[in-house]
């Protein structure tokens, strides 16, 4: 039988205000939100004051309150809080994925101890239900891959670039007018973000903790009109493809741009949408496409993670318990291209074979052969005046 839930929410930007009218107009949510807390006292509220507070103990210490909702952008307080309200009994549904990928274990370990639920749907691919889905539908499919475009800010660029030949500062502007990139975008267009949404979904398809610090992750932010006319030139296009993928004993998660062939399904998935592809023994491939991002499209897997709470669901991290789980390696082989300036950027490519190497008056490129670990180890990231991505699969 389901219970009325009370809700305690954190933060109201643009997650708590999306879940806030999707409360209101649904119809039998068995829930009620009973107290709002934000943090900055001057800032103008769409809604009565009496529905808010500035004090987290008005909701943690609350005996009333069954089900925190935790929304709020500050990675560090959001753990306090999650961390405090699961030790106090409470259930809690978070949107954070940074917080969930840096403390995941620890997280695992206390709401086992506590007994209470703690989902996160909305943290990683907001309206692509992606984990409910490989705990439940998956449970016991062997899983092989799962692969996509799981942040919208990259695509909504990436897609302006290869569409309109924008430069990527040109891109980058428009997404931050739209509204699709923040003020500063550094953990969405360097890979984090979608490093730790990967890490979230490894776990619940290969049972594997995996500490994002040990990921190799490289972002967009060194792209130039040179790399999208050589994908043009090939029919190729260009997407942040966050990996995870079984092979036999061995489990890799990587996060780097890619070049697919413009009739793969992740080439049609522009702008803000996201697309994940779940690759199994038995089911073989599916493919799933929504809003990645955005108020309703985020309050709507908040919405589902708060009904799942009322009638007492809990992930059971089913893949932890079956049988021989992979082991986190980053040994994985890659092919993959590289725009570089001057022959001496070359020494700095750990390539062990290369395949073609193209030099013009205006740009150099070379591919080849290397593992996810060479990569990891030579801190490629930070050189300027290099641009690398993953070959199309073969
Ligand atoms: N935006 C999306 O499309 C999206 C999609 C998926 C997941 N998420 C995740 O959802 C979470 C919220 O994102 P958002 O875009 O809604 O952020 P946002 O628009 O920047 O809103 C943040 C909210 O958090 C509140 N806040 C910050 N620190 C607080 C504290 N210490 N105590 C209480 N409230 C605090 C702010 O209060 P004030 O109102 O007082 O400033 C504000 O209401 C983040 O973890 C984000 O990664 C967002």
């Amino acid at each position: 039988m389901n219970k009325r839930l009370n809700i305690g929410v954190f933060g109201f930007g643009c997650v708590g205000q999306g879940l806030y009218d999707v409360l209101q107009k649904t119809r039998g949510m068995k829930a009620d939100i009973t107290k709002i807390c934000v943090k900055n006292r001057n800032k103008n509220r769409p809604i009565s004051m009496a529905n808010f507070t500035y004090d987290k103990n008005d909701i943690l210490n609350n005996p009333d309150i069954d089900l925190v909702v935790e929304l709020i952008d500050d990675a560090d307080e959001a753990y306090h809080i999650v961390k405090q309200a699961i030790m106090n009994g409470k259930s809690v549904v978070t949107a954070n994925k940074k917080m969930i990928a840096e403390h995941f274990e620890e997280l695992f370990i206390l709401q086992k101890q506590h007994n209470v639920s703690f989902l996160y749907e909305a943290s990683c691919c907001a309206s692509i239900p992606i984990i409910r889905n490989l705990e439940e539908y998956y449970d016991n499919d062997l899983m092989s891959a799962v692969e996509g475009i799981i942040n919208g800010t990259t695509n909504y660029i990436l897609s302006n670039m290869i569409r309109n030949n924008l430069s990527y500062s040109t891109a980058l502007q428009q997404a931050q007018d739209c509204g699709f990139a923040e003020s500063n975008p550094y953990l969405d267009v360097e890979a984090f973000d979608a490093k730790f949404k990967i890490s979230i979904i490894a776990a619940h398809a290969f049972g594997v903790f995996v500490n994002p610090k040990e990921i190799f992750n490289y972002g967009i932010s060194k792209i130039s009109l040179h790399d999208i006319r050589y994908a043009k030139e090939k029919n190729f296009d260009i997407k942040l493809i966050a990996h995870c993928r079984r092979n036999e004993e061995v489990l890799g998660v990587w996060v780097m741009p890619q070049f697919i062939h413009n009739d793969h399904k992740l080439s049609h998935v522009t702008n803000e949408y996201n697309g994940v592809l779940v690759e199994g023994a038995f089911s073989d491939k599916q493919f799933f496409m929504g809003k990645g991002a955005g108020a309703y499209p985020t309050g709507s897997a908040v919405l589902s993670d708060i009904s799942a709470v009322t009638y007492n669901y809990k992930y059971e991290y089913k893949k932890f318990s079956q049988g021989e789980r992979p082991e986190y390696s980053l040994h994985h082989e890659i092919d993959i291209y590289c725009r570089y300036h001057v022959a001496s950027d070359l020494e700095k490519i750990p390539l062990h074979t290369i395949h073609e190497q193209y030099s013009s008056r205006e740009y150099n490129y070379i591919i080849g052969s290397t593992t996810i670990a060479a990569l990891k180890n030579s801190s490629i990231e930070q050189l300027e005046n290099i641009f690398i991505a993953l070959m199309p699969d073969r």
